[in-house]
């Protein structure tokens, strides 16, 4: 039997949280008193866009309780919201560890906490225990509303607290965020995922597939347009496959049709799609819309048939294919991007091939090329026929050149052509240019100061840098 989970929010467990923030930033305020200055909060985030959201509702936490945010991990508390889709990831996270605790040694009331992906494995957990025993605080993806608790709790006490959980059957939002960009921001729409690709540990780590309500998502939505959001990012791990679990079914064109109607909104995108899930409906909606962006992530991780099966990914070359070049028909001005890894196990040259055939054929306006990772847990970890390093390397190499080029050709398309740009940044590099965003994903850069950020301004693509434009504003 499916599990059942509450797709509204817990506005009860909303309350209690609130509380600890209020006993939080009395403990805060008497810390800074007695240290004489204000306590510095720094919050690293890895991997993808789910964990910067979460992170986004941390730093809305501590924030509120009184912390001063800081880049800095020579601070007051260091939080890392890690991921353990690939092992180079919590290999980072173990080398950064080492680097706080010379830091804690200079700072003995320094606290450090660990959150996201990696906690959810049993192996990690038991590693910090063992290696790792100055971390103050160690909480996973299903429980992390409960960090103002956590945190107070973590506060009054000494020693190394941990509070994993299998599952989730709570969905609490509404508690505090801070964005990263106050113009645009991440909105989760579901949790989990249930396609158990087998070289994948996204399942293990984040649980099933759970939707929120409509109306919820909307409301928020409408919220973060009157705090003066113009782009929303819808997030799942497989969003056309969202509202399986509701009692209304609504399905995710519906959905994106519901988002478009909000007023003042003015941009949606959506990350990631699963390709097998994506209808005819999704084109359609994609036609029609005036707001949803000109960009689909659209995953393609092999193009073999036979590596497909194996990584219980539900389509063939040709089935991705089919659709690639329809979306490709049917919506032409649309940037179509994906991740491929190279290295799964069994994979041969003519698998590569075969991947290099449908990188050709789609001509991917950008792609994410992944080495394969062996994840613990998963059916692709003890497949026999691992691959051996040196053609990985030679292969990743073929794949990732092949990649750029396509991205080269289909961005130089652009040239003089005059485009919608949504202002994110001053240039890090040069101070006279700002940086934005096309409909499309393409970056544009271009003369400008920080009064631009957060504004959506058009711009003539003058000079193609092969992947990003340097404009003018017209
Ligand atoms: N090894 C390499 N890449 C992986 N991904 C997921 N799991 C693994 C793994 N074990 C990649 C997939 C996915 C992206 C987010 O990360 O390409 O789409
Ligand atoms: Fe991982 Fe596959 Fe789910 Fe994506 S669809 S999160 S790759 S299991």
């Amino acid at each position: 039997m499916r599990e059942v989970f509450e797709t509204k929010t817990d506005k009860e467990e909303v309350a209690r949280q609130l509380r600890f923030i209020e006993e939080g930033k009395q403990i805060v305020l008497n810390y800074s008193e007695q240290e004489g200055h204000p306590l510095t909060a720094c919050v690293v985030t890895f991997g993808c866009q789910m964990n910067a959201r979460d992170s986004e509702k941390i730093t809305g936490i501590l924030a509120n309780m009184g912390f001063h945010m800081t880049e800095s991990e020579e601070a007051d508390f260091v939080l890392y919201n890690t991921c353990s889709v690939r092992d180079n990831a919590n290999q980072k996270v173990y080398g950064k560890l080492g680097v706080l605790n010379t830091y804690k040694k200079r700072n003995p009331n320094m606290k450090i906490a660990l959150c996201g992906c990696m906690t959810q494995e049993e192996s990690v957990v038991e590693k910090i225990q063992n290696s790792y025993p100055f971390v103050d605080l160690v909480f996973g993806t299903h429980n992390l509303y409960k960090f103002p608790e956590y945190f107070v709790y973590m506060m009054k006490r000494d020693g190394m607290f941990i509070d994993i959980w299998e599952s989730a059957t709570k969905i609490v939002e509404d508690l505090p965020v801070i964005r990263k960009y106050p113009f645009k921001s991440g909105v989760n729409i579901m949790f989990g995922c249930d396609k158990f690709c087998t070289y994948c540990i996204v399942p293990y780590v984040r649980g099933r597939e759970r939707s929120r309500e409509p109306e919820e998502i909307i409301c928020e939505i409408e919220k973060l347009v009157s705090d003066g959001v113009k782009e929303v990012m819808l997030l799942g791990q497989n969003v056309n496959s969202y509202g399986k679990n509701l009692e209304s079914k609504t399905k995710f064109p519906e959905l994106l049709r519901m988002v478009e109607k909000i007023d003042g909104l003015e941009r949606i995108r959506f990350m990631t799609p699963y390709p097998s899930d994506f209808d005819d409906d999704m084109i359609a909606v994609m036609k029609e819309s005036k707001k949803i962006c000109k960009h689909i992530h659209l995953p393609l991780q092999s193009g073999s048939s036979r590596i497909l099966k194996r990584m219980n990914r539900r389509y063939t070359k040709e089935e991705f294919l089919d659709l690639a070049l329809k979306l490709r028909r049917e919506l032409p001005d649309v940037a179509i991007t994906t991740d491929i890894i190279v290295g799964f196990p069994g994979e041969t040259k003519e698998d590569i091939d075969e991947t290099l055939d449908v990188i050709r054929k789609v001509c991917f306006d950008n792609a994410f090329t992944f080495i394969y990772s062996k994840r613990t847990g998963t059916p692709a970890a003890s497949m026999p026929d691992q691959v051996a390093e040196e053609n990985i390397k030679v292969w990743f190499d073929e794949v990732l050149a092949l990649v750029q080029n396509c991205a080269k050709e289909r961005t130089a398309l652009l040239q003089g052509q005059i485009a919608d740009v949504l202002v994110e940044d001053v240039n890090s590099h040069d101070a006279s240019l700002v940086t934005g965003r096309m409909s499309n994903n393409t970056l544009v850069h271009f003369p400008g100061d920080k009064s631009l950020i957060g504004e959506i301004v058009t711009v003539k693509l003058e000079e193609c840098k092969g992947f990003y434009y340097l404009g003018k504003q017209l």
